[in-house]
């Protein structure tokens, strides 16, 4: 998360990354700070809270100066308090640096740094950045910050500004993106391209191991080890939601490819090694209590209800607790009778769907620990509730949810690994997991890069009038979770089943023209699904099956294969549901629908 704008032109900076900071503003918001050169000298002030806070106080002192960068944080490293926010400097103040990202050698190099004489101010990892630059500088600012990052692990986006350099500012980025925008006689960079959108049409992405020089209206990109990158502009055009597409044709595909991304949000700052737990601060005032938890009960609609149906599983697999996933739209009519200790989480992406908030509404009235896990910022269900978790997801815009659904399920992991760690989990187990779930962003990064492929089979499989999607324990919920994507977005008739109850109805179903989408990942239940394809295959159903890496045993009994990473069957789910989602996508394209728009739906439900 963290947001960063940087500006550098003639015009006055400050309301230019001001505006920018607000529209960042979703992507972190517990603190904020501007540094602006006026030449040589210097203007650099930090606030905690809103970025109305530093507005004031930066419109009150009406800095002047026409280079300047900002940011906004999200807390990892150090609590929000001033010494902590951004921009960051060096032991002489002349260096001026924003980041986002966590650099994951910080505390070596602060050592290092700290014995050849660095004084630090702030617990931040970022305050490395700036002295390890200040360290290699001399009068080339550019040539330093590339000979530092060499020096650095971990993921960053950057911006950095010298006073003896009024005219120039440094961007780099690697696994956080940045994105370059270029106007007349100026040059803005940010982490985000809706910063931009007011100032130009004009935009470079930057790509990893990149970085950039920008003086007022021109830039320079090279590689982190100095060779040149030549990369023309790309114009923009719609308004700011087009923006945000980047080079995507439809949001939907954007926030696929996202996921890497928003698992890494969610577990940012979120994983305490060393205790083989996770850390969630937002659920620290009510830890007393959930110790005590004998019940939980997950309240949920449509996507975010598949990701609670998953967690059902999860809980009892890491916790002693009893767990009921239930309709929010049902339980707000039920008869409750909740039992002592009875905690109540709600799931929701908007953090304002109208039975979520009803039925959370009726579990605080019947004296339940309400909780919540929602994506967006400052949501009616987030204020309700007791105590909760964001998802960190970002600002997610096609209507059909991705992006945010594995972000949920990721974090409730975390939920019940903490709920877990405090019952009887062992420490080996819960540090496996959490290793195992450092791996998720790259192994989605893999399955992405089968998209082309999932496209082909939609154009195999996209004139289907109905669809059977099979999965069995942690993998049923995302059979009813791709069986719901094809059909709100392709408008496909597809059910999600339990492999188990094929046989007791739907399988009078199937014929050649009815295929099944069966996930089978080779755990546990793999043998019982594999029953149930032979049971399809042999009523001549054609069958895509989802199975991991190199699993051949499936491939006569099936028509088409599509192989995912091998990871703990626990996890599987948020690999799985990653083809499901592209080949709901690619069959919308082909059909003609309107991806990002369906028909009839919305995204925020506010309507019972
Ligand atoms: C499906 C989808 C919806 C939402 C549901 C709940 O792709 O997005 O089913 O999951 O409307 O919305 P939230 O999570 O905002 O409560």
């Amino acid at each position: 998360m963290c947001g960063i704008v940087a500006y550098v032109g003639n015009q006055t900076a400050r309301g230019i990354l001001l505006e920018g900071l607000k529209r960042l503003e979703y992507r972190g918001y517990d603190s904020s700070g501007i540094a602006i050169l006026n030449g040589a000298s210097a203007y650099l002030v930090k606030s905690v809270g809103k970025v109305e806070a530093l507005e004031q106080r930066v419109s009150q002192e009406g800095p002047e100066g026409v280079a300047g960068i900002a940011h906004t944080r999200w807390a990892t490293h150090g609590k929000p308090t001033e010494a902590n926010a951004h921009p960051h400097t060096d032991c002489s103040g002349r260096f001026f640096l924003v980041h986002n990202g966590i650099i994951e050698n910080y505390l070596a190099l602060r050592k290092r740094l700290s014995s050849s004489g660095h004084a630090f101010r702030s617990e931040t990892d970022t305050e490395v950045l700036a002295h390890l630059i200040e360290s290699h500088y001399s009068g080339d600012l550019e040539a330093a910050v590339r000979q530092a990052l060499m020096g650095v692990q971990g993921t960053f986006g950057i911006a950095v500004m010298h006073s003896a350099h009024p005219n120039q500012i440094i961007v780099a980025r690697r696994g956080s993106p940045i994105v370059l925008g270029v106007g007349k006689d100026e040059s803005l960079a940010a982490s985000d391209v809706t910063a931009l959108a007011k100032h130009t049409e004009q935009v470079v992405y930057l790509e990893d191991n990149e970085v950039a020089r920008l003086e007022p209206g021109q830039f320079w990109i090279t590689t982190l080890d100095n060779r040149a990158v030549r990369r023309e502009a790309t114009v923009l055009e719609g308004g700011p939601e087009a923006i945000d597409r980047g080079p995507f044709p439809h949001f939907m595909l954007k926030e696929i490819f996202e996921q890497p991304e928003a698992v890494e949000n969610a577990l940012r700052g979120r994983l305490n090694h060393a205790e083989g737990v996770a850390k969630l601060g937002g659920l620290e005032s009510v830890l007393d209590p959930l110790r005590q938890a004998r019940h939980l009960i997950i309240i949920s609609c449509g996507t975010s209800y598949y990701a609670g149906l998953y967690a059902r599983y999860v809980f009892e697999t890491l916790t002693d607790l009893t767990v009921e996933t239930e309709l929010a739209s049902e339980f707000r009519y039920r008869k409750l009778n909740l039992r002592q200790n009875t905690v109540v989480l709600a799931i929701s992406q908007s953090g304002e769907t109208a039975d979520t908030l009803a039925a959370l509404r009726e579990a605080k009235r019947k004296g339940a620990l309400v909780l919540g896990l929602v994506n967006v910022v400052g949501s009616t269900i987030a204020r309700e509730t007791h105590a909760g978790v964001y998802s960190h997801a970002g600002i997610e815009i096609g209507v059909a949810s991705t992006k945010s659904f594995v972000s949920q399920l990721t974090i409730l992991i975390l939920m019940a690994l903490l709920l877990g760690r405090g019952r009887d989990l062992s420490f080996e187990e819960g540090e496996s997991i959490l290793r195992d779930l450092e791996k998720i962003p790259e192994q989605i990064r893999e399955v992405l890069e089968q998209s082309d492929r999932i496209h082909e089979l939609a154009t195999r499989y996209c004139q289907a009038q109905h669809f059977l999607y099979i999965g069995r324990k942690y993998q049923y919920a995302i059979a009813l979770e791709g069986a719901l994507k094809l059909k709100e977005i392709a408008y496909i008739h597809s059910e999600g089943y339990a492999a188990g109850e094929m046989k007791h109805g739907p399988i009078a179903l199937i014929d050649p023209s009815f295929p099944t989408l069966a996930l089978a990942p080779e755990h546990g239940s793999y043998d019982k699904v594999v029953s149930n394809i032979q049971e399809i295959r042999a009523r001549e159903g054609r069958i895509i099956a989802v199975t991991s890496w190199g699993n051949t045993r499936l491939a006569p009994l099936v028509d088409d294969l599509i192989e995912v990473p091998h990871t703990r069957g626990l996890l599987a789910p948020l690999l799985t549901v990653v083809p499901l989602q592209l080949f709901a996508y690619h069959c919308a394209v082909l059909r003609g629908c309107d991806v990002d728009k369906p028909r009839n739906l919305a995204k925020s439900v506010t309507v019972e």
